[in-house]
């Protein structure tokens, strides 16, 4: 199907006639508001959009383009990089089209192909900014309806609800688009600092030679947010902690931070290697902790009853010889007292003195702390702990060259470049670690732990490990 567009293309004459879309399903939501859209704003201001490239969004709501287009000036105002100009939104404007439909109703894509079809639109992204359990029924619909159109996808995480569901969603999704237009979007890999960690770790003499058991004690990796389940209780609650946060980005930010040098052989291949030699847990006590912030259970459209956590606090073993007996700490939640996002390396300790630290920050904050001891000033050998703190994102000129995740993601996809997407055997053994994980969970009697708003989750996660977070 996609060759013979191909061919068809490029047998044109007038190609830059020819419209590029991007189709976002889940157009009227927080992502799109938030995110994808204010991300294309700036793609638009910095001219990396065709000049024929449009933005359809969709929903069910009963809006026009011009009301679609007012609600979104709001939010670009809030959320976009670049800062909002009254002229240069209204340019961006005329890519913007809102399309009316229920995409739960296979019949609906006829009409959106009809739209297609009006408006020259031939070449597609589509984007699935939706919950997991709508993914096949789009797909369906498109397959049934827009078969014949050249097209990419990309998949918010979690990709499926384990293991088996995301394995049958992943044929279903290859038998319509090809393993290589399928896009699985980590918006933890577009960040800045994320992309930093491997340019610190080996280039850099003080820290290639030592990124390992010989040297590190132990790595801590905590995204921390101060808020809440917000307005997406009907996604959140099916999904929790784990599936919306470890299964994906931090299993990521794990296999990055401790995967082997990619010599010669691809990043991606080491990646899937570490997440391969993860161990399964067997005890979960010792290795997991879970809790729900008080007040979840009165969110609205939580059920009253739920189980589902809002923290977890884990303890990850790597089976390789570089990180035997090296325990990976992992800890994130909702409601918790600080919005931070770091990863502590926290090395060996030498002549009984404190442990050396390298904290790489994501967020708020962008930097590199490194804690380590000198001789204190005075007559005596007395140690004391000193520190360098470098903030990059203290640095305006840094700031404004720092694009947004999504918006160097979407730009990655827009060119081909598939290197900041992650990749389908990844997505398999991250199910595998975290199915084997959850099933133990539920076979245990661990129990779901309380915690406060604006604390920084359960007392229990302190069996886990001491955490290193707020250092001043
Ligand atoms: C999303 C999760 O993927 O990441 C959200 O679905 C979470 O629940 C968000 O709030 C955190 O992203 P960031 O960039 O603010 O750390």
């Amino acid at each position: 199907m996609k060759e013979q567009t191909k061919v068809e293309n490029s047998t044109m004459t007038g190609l830059e006639t020819m419209n590029s879309a991007i189709t976002i399903f889940g157009g009227s939501g927080d992502l799109t508001y938030r995110k994808l859209l204010p991300a294309m704003y700036n793609l638009h201001v910095l001219g990396q959009l065709d000049n024929n490239f449009k933005i359809i969004g969709l929903g069910r709501r009963n809006y026009t383009t011009e009301d679609y287009i007012e609600i979104t000036r709001e939010w670009m105002k809030d959320y976009s990089r670049k800062k909002y100009e009254e002229q240069t939104f209204n340019e961006f404007a005329k890519r913007i089209i809102y399309f009316k439909i229920d995409i739960s109703l296979e019949s609906e894509y006829s009409r959106l192909q009809d739209f297609y079809i009006e408006n020259n639109i031939k070449k597609h992204i589509y984007y699935y900014a939706v919950a997991p359990s709508m993914f096949l029924e789009i797909t369906n619909g498109l397959k049934k309806y827009c078969s014949d159109n050249d097209a990419k996808v990309i998949i918010e995480k979690p990709f499926g609800e384990n293991l088996e569901n995301a394995t049958e969603l992943n044929s279903k999704l290859a038998e319509f688009f090809g393993q290589d237009e399928i896009y699985h979007i980590d918006h933890y890999l577009g960040k800045e600092m994320i992309q930093n960690i491997l340019s610190v770790r080996l280039n850099n003499a003080i820290f290639k030679g030592i990124w390992n058991k010989d040297f590190i004690d132990s790595v801590q990796i905590t995204a921390a947010e101060s808020v809440g389940v917000e307005t997406r209780a009907g996604y959140y609650d099916k999904s929790g902690a784990m599936k919306d946060m470890v299964q994906n980005h931090l299993l990521q930010v794990l296999s990055i931070v401790a995967m082997e040098e990619p010599k010669g052989k691809t990043m991606e291949k080491e990646q899937l290697a570490l997440l391969k030699s993860l161990k399964k847990v067997e005890n979960v006590d010792d290795n997991l902790v879970m809790g729900q912030y008080v007040g979840y259970l009165d969110e609205p459209n939580i059920d009253s009853q739920s189980k589902t956590e809002t923290y977890v606090a884990m303890k990850i073993e790597i089976d390789n010889e570089r990180w035997q007996g090296v325990p990976f700490f992992i800890r994130t939640g909702k409601k918790l007292a600080t919005r931070e996002s770091q990863i502590i390396v926290k090395f060996k300790s030498k002549n009984n003195a404190p442990a050396n630290l390298l904290i790489i920050k994501i967020q708020p904050s962008e930097g590199i702390f490194l804690k380590f001891n000198a001789k204190k000033p005075g007559t005596d050998n007395d140690i004391q702990e000193v520190s360098m703190d470098f903030c990059q994102s203290c640095i305006l000129e840094n700031r404004m060259n720092t694009p947004e995740a999504y918006e160097r993601l979407l730009r990655a996809c827009f060119i081909g470049d598939r290197i900041l997407f992650s990749k389908w055997d990844q997505i398999v053994a991250s199910w595998n670690y975290i199915d084997n994980l959850l099933n133990k969970y539920k076979e245990s009697s661990s129990k779901l732990y309380t915690y406060e708003q604006g604390s920084m989750g359960p007392k229990e996660a302190n069996r886990l490990t001491d955490w290193i977070l707020d250092l001043e």
